[in-house]
């Protein structure tokens, strides 16, 4: 019934809304929801970033069989290596120096596929699955009002009274949603080329040790061959470009790095880390091939750039991470960042060895034909190229000022009593 007592005409079309589909219990038990309690035609749109999700059609099935009037599973894979993995390399993204900012750098990608297809479908509104005690809410909403202010944000998870599971699956159940046999989620689960997390269930004691079961993208350490295995990154412009000396694009270097890390039990990772929205979480991270080419990058930098623009560039590395992880893909300071590194990365050309062993990595070797190491300039042995006797003068006014200050103060005080 409308305000005014009439029966809504049946065949005025409805409005429609995007929703950030995943398939799991969230966003299917969404799919009806925004049927039932919004009257919108659900448009369901599951992205492809490299998940361990191997049966997307039937994902898209599913979405179709609850009632959405569309359902899309888009690769993304490619354009998410291309466009935004390839800059968190350039920035070695790691979030407070450990997380290397898996589900922040997809929550962007989707995003802009998300508002292209709203407009593309005339919807005003698009929908997500995240709670609102994570990070992920922050990176949609903020990332799709970023591109497109005037869409309307649905986030039912956040907004509906089904507050535990328990209700969710009764409420699923009553509407004909198909539920998981398990009452109980162990974890909570995101993955993709970059890594896979895994928070909650017996995780949230942060004395228990992370159950063997909770990894699946690396060999466990202890199990893994004794002998070391080598491998070779060559990077062209800051990007990873070949692999042992085999050319390949990002993706399959990425898909590669993934097993050849994985099989050597590295990128295992344990921390407490801290949320946008002020919590302190227990997370479990699996990276093997994003430690392993930020690892080479930042080698492969240290051999190409400046002490100055290195010192410069962690700078803006942190900087980088921290808006990122704060759902500001879309903002001045990171693109002005990656502006900033387009430059510096010109240089970044060159190989990397390292070696893996039992959950380790380990440089092994480098070189660039940018090298600004200067043989001549470093060696102490025959073929000494640099002048001595300049250090003699350089130190001399590189002191100055201790020295006039230990002068000043006077013996027994100032910089003799600094100890
Ligand atoms: N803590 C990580 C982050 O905020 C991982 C989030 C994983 N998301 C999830 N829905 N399980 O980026």
């Amino acid at each position: 019934m409308t305000a005014t007592g009439q029966t809504p005409q049946t065949d005025t079309p409805k409005e429609k809304v995007v929703l950030a589909y995943s398939g799991g219990l969230d966003t299917s038990v969404i799919v009806k929801w925004l049927q039932v309690e919004m009257n919108l035609d659900v448009i369901a749109i599951c992205g492809n970033v490299g998940q361990d999700e191997k049966d997307l059609a039937a994902t898209k099935q599913k979405a179709l069989d609850l009632g959405a009037i569309v359902s899309e599973a888009i690769d993304m894979r490619e354009e998410y290596a291309d466009v935004i993995l390839s800059k968190a390399i350039w920035a070695n993204g790691k979030y407070e120096g450990t997380y290397p900012l898996l589900s922040a750098l997809s929550r962007p990608l989707i995003a802009k596929h998300i508002v292209d297809l709203a407009h593309q479908y005339g919807a005003k509104y698009v929908a997500h699955g995240c709670t609102g005690k994570g990070n992920d809410q922050v990176r949609f909403d903020t990332c799709i009002h970023g591109l497109d202010p005037s869409l309307t944000i649905l986030a039912p998870v956040r907004e509906w009274n089904l507050t535990t599971r328990e209700e969710e699956m009764e409420w699923a159940e009553a509407h004909g949603v198909p539920v998981p046999t398990t009452r109980k989620r162990p974890y909570s689960i995101d993955d993709n080329l970059w890594g896979r997390a895994i928070e909650c269930g017996v995780l949230e004691d942060t004395w228990n040790t992370p159950p063997s079961d909770i990894w699946t993208m690396t060999a466990n350490p202890e199990d893994c061959p004794n002998e070391p295995e080598t491998v070779v990154i060559g990077f062209e412009g800051g990007i990873p470009t070949s692999i042992n000396g085999e050319k390949m694009s990002l993706l399959d270097v990425i898909i590669k790095a993934n097993e050849i890390a994985g099989r050597n039990g590295f990128g295992r990772i344990d921390v407490i880390e801290d949320r946008v929205v002020g919590i302190k979480s227990r997370e479990c991270y699996e990276c093997p091939a994003s430690l392993l080419l930020i690892q080479a990058h930042q080698t492969l930098e240290s051999l190409c750039l400046d002490a100055e623009c290195l010192r410069e560039k962690a700078k803006l590395d942190v900087d980088w991470a921290h808006a990122v992880y704060n759902g500001l893909w879309f903002s001045q300071n990171r693109m002005a960042i990656d502006a900033y590194n387009a430059y510096t990365q010109k240089y970044v050309t060159g190989e990397v060895r390292l070696k893996l062993c039992k959950g380790g990595l380990f440089v092994d070797g480098m070189r660039s034909p940018y090298s600004l190491y200067d043989y001549g300039l470093a060696t102490y042995d025959e073929g000494d190229t640099f002048d001595h006797t300049a250090s003699k003068g350089f130190i001399e006014l590189h002191g100055l000022q201790s020295r006039t200050w230990s002068r000043v103060q006077g013996p027994g005080s100032g910089m003799q009593s600094a100890l």
